[in-house]
């Protein structure tokens, strides 16, 4: 066992983001989990505390808002908690904002990983899984899949500074024989995610009759994966995985960008009893995303031979959940709307600017 995640004591960075806090609802609704959780977080924009809300009262959860990049605070918490294991999927992670503002991707992503590094370096019992993207091997054309071992070639700030602190990782755990896993996904996607994302995006501006803007000519393909998918994988890795070893988590499930708009626009048509012409008329075409990747694509034997992990969830039906719960959840997508969500978090835990 790598991980007794069962008894483990947990800290979780990025536990109110979209996969973060999916992560944290399984372990604590499904999972027979009776450790400590701390959700470290510093709650930029894409953070949402009522992703939890489900969870916020249990006494097992525990939530701080801090930067993962406070070398104080990160030891403040190690001699309050003693974590056995280090779940980091805090970063900043929109592309487009890497292309506009790279300067807060290499604070979080690099500098960030690396005060967690040292904080592992310094308490070298921690178990360190670190989260990462199949955007940092780079592009692929038409065939073939990444696997762990494909040589790095980020094309944006964005996988370029996933891909440095991928390098962090691996170079501490050779270096100062710390324990540590990663992974790899591709496109996660399901509830919550914030609307700056292609699927949520496209779904709410259909149900509000606005744009569906496609990057270049919508042939750019991605491989896509139910967020509680990811969540399980993550589980498994900790419990089952192997100390210093990289896992890919796919889904085997490619669309490109256009194809996948066409299913979202039925999906959502079908549910909404509209008819789909009237969405199909809102597609327009923007002039393509800098450094576009074409394609990415995972093969994830490894994490199934080794592991048992294949994805559950059939993608249309993954789709149809996904649209239903923005159907049915208006009031959180208006307090992301309207900022709300935001001054109620400034409230409880006072502004910050970042
Ligand atoms: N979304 C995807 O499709 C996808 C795919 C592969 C890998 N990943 C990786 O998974 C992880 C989670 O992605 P996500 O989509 O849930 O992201 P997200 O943008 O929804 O959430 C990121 C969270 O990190 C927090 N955060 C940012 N900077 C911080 C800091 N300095 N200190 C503490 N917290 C901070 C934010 O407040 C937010 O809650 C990231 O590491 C990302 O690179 C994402």
């Amino acid at each position: 066992m790598l991980v007794d995640m069962q008894h483990a004591n947990l800290l979780v960075t990025g536990g109110a983001g979209f996969m973060g806090s999916a992560f944290i609802r399984h372990l604590l609704l499904n999972k027979n989990f009776q450790g400590n959780l701390v959700n470290l977080d510093l709650l930029t924009y894409a953070a949402n505390l009522s992703n939890l809300k489900e969870i916020e009262d249990d006494s097992r959860y525990h939530f701080v808002r801090g930067d993962i990049a406070d070398a104080n605070l990160l030891r403040e918490l190690q001699q309050q908690y003693h974590f056995n294991a280090i779940v980091h999927f805090a970063a900043e992670t929109h592309v487009d904002r890497s292309i506009k503002t790279p300067q807060s991707f290499v604070e979080t992503n690099v500098l960030g990983t690396f005060q967690l590094l040292e904080l592992v370096r310094e308490n070298p019992e921690i178990h360190f899984h670190h989260i990462s993207t199949d955007e940092v091997y780079g592009s692929l054309k038409e065939e073939g899949a990444f696997t762990e071992t494909s040589n790095y070639h980020p094309n944006s700030p964005y996988s370029a500074s996933k891909a440095a602190s991928d390098h962090f990782v691996k170079a501490y755990s050779a270096t100062y024989t710390l324990s540590v896993t990663l992974s790899h996904a591709g496109n996660n996607y399901g509830p919550y995610q914030f609307p700056e994302k292609f699927i949520p995006l496209m779904i709410l501006n259909c149900l509000e009759t606005k744009p569906l803007p496609i990057y270049g000519d919508g042939q750019n393909v991605r491989d896509w994966l139910y967020v509680e998918d990811h969540a399980e994988a993550v589980y498994k890795i900790l419990s089952n995985g192997k100390k210093g070893e990289t896992y890919n988590i796919g889904s085997k499930n490619e669309w490109n960008n256009l194809e996948l708009l066409h299913r979202l626009i039925d999906e959502v048509a079908d549910m909404t009893s509209k008819d789909p012409e009237e969405y199909y008329n809102l597609i327009t075409y923007v002039p393509d995303r800098l450094g576009h990747d074409f394609r990415y694509a995972l093969n994830t034997d490894k994490i199934t031979d080794t592991i048992g992990w294949t994805p559950e969830t059939d993608f249309i039906m993954g789709i149809r959940k996904t649209i239903k719960w923005y159907l049915d959840n208006p009031e959180w997508i208006e307090n992301i709307k309207s900022g709300d969500y935001h001054a109620w978090i400034d409230e409880q835990y006072g502004a910050i600017t970042c």
